[in-house]
């Protein structure tokens, strides 16, 4: 009897076991992609393609689409660039490109997010507007990989960025410090200054970049660059998206960007009107508190029971033991 009551136990809790590390999984899941290779590589064509797709053969001439617009004066195989007119902060006319010399009035894709791969894949394939059509430029593979970017790497820094002055508003210096010298400053030097990239017809360093253009410097850092394939991504790193804007936030603060004797600051910002963007009131924000506060909860109160679940099976097991 004692013997079967032990194996009965054994087997109650191997089932609890087996359950919770189903859920575990699944919860993890879904904040987190299957493929992360996949997502960083969808990134980088985002950025640019030609440089990551081997032998692209970029067609002549604008995108089609480009002629829709007459404020950005960029021509040739930039406009076949996702980014070109979707913007660094994935948000188009609404984000970092309603104004200057980049704006298009082209939409963000960041409600794209919630939809199905195959769906995104289509959008990709001109199903509902011919000319938005890179099926034939883009593998399959290639194709996915955007829908996967789209669906898992899109994230919203504009909540964080003043989009004026372009600064982080706030965040943990040292913890930014400490990732940059870390990770960064063996090629980028401690002041960032040890390598230039082009921008806008410009040689610049990593400072003036973070002030310039903090949504590229986002972008490229978690998901890295074509020009620079030894460099560490920082979603390899296990950077969270706050500990890119913490590394950002830093950069801005610390590092020598050019700007500081000048009067004029970074190139092309122009005081625009705010309209639309998430709301930012308390409300919203003790809204958003509350729901995140809640799912970690309800998987800590899950975890919990499991424990006193087990706590309670073994004093049963050993009082029957006893007796
Ligand atoms: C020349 C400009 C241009 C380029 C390049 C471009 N798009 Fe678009 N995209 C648009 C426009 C304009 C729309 C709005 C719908 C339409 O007319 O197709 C759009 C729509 C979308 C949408 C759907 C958004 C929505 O809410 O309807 C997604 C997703 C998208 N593009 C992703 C991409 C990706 C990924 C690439 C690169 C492979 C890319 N786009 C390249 C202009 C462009
Ligand atoms: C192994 C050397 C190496 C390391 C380590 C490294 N980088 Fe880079 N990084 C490069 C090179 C090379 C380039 C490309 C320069 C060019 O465009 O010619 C680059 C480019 C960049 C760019 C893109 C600039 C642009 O053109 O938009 C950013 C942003 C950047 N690095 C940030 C970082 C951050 C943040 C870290 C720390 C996680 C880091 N890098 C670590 C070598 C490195």
């Amino acid at each position: 009897m004692k013997k079967f009551n032990v194996f009965l136990g054994f087997l109650v809790v191997s089932f609890l076991v087996v359950i919770t590390a189903n859920i575990a999984a699944r919860v993890s899941a879904r904040d987190k992609p299957q493929e992360e290779a996949m997502v960083a590589r969808g990134a980088q064509l985002y950025d640019d393609w030609s440089k990551v797709v081997p032998n692209a053969a970029v067609p002549g001439g604008n995108h089609p689409i480009w002629a829709r617009q007459s404020n950005n004066t960029r021509s040739g195989a930039d406009t076949w660039r996702c980014v070109s007119c979707h913007g660094w902060d994935y948000q188009g006319k609404e984000g970092a490109f309603r104004a200057g010399a980049n704006a298009t009035g082209f939409s963000g894709i960041l409600q794209s997010t919630s939809l199905e791969s195959d769906e995104i894949v289509s959008i990709l394939s001109g199903v509902d507007d011919p000319q938005h059509d890179f099926s034939s430029l883009l593998t399959a593979d290639d194709l996915s990989a955007l829908a996967e970017f789209i669906r898992y790497g899109l994230l919203d820094d504009n909540q964080f960025i003043d989009i004026i002055s372009r600064q982080v508003e706030s965040g943990d210096l040292k913890n930014g410090e400490e990732k940059y010298s870390a990770a960064c400053a063996t090629c980028h030097g401690s002041d960032g200054t040890s390598l230039t990239f082009r921008y806008e017809g410009t040689d610049i360093a990593l400072g003036t970049l973070a002030l310039q253009d903090p949504w590229r410097f986002l972008h490229r850092t978690r998901f890295g660059t074509a020009r620079a394939p030894e460099m560490p991504l920082g979603v390899d790193l296990g950077w969270t998206p706050q500990d890119s804007r913490d590394v950002l936030y830093f950069i801005q603060s610390n590092l020598p960007s050019g700007f500081e004797s000048t009067e004029t600051g970074p190139l092309e910002i122009k005081p625009v009107e705010n309209e639309g963007g998430p709301a930012q009131n308390w409300i919203t924000g003790v809204l958003t508190a509350f729901g995140a506060m809640a799912t970690s909860l309800g998987f800590a109160v899950l975890v919990g029971a499991l424990l006193v679940g087990i706590i309670l099976l073994l004093v049963w097991l050993l009082r029957s033991r006893q007796s």
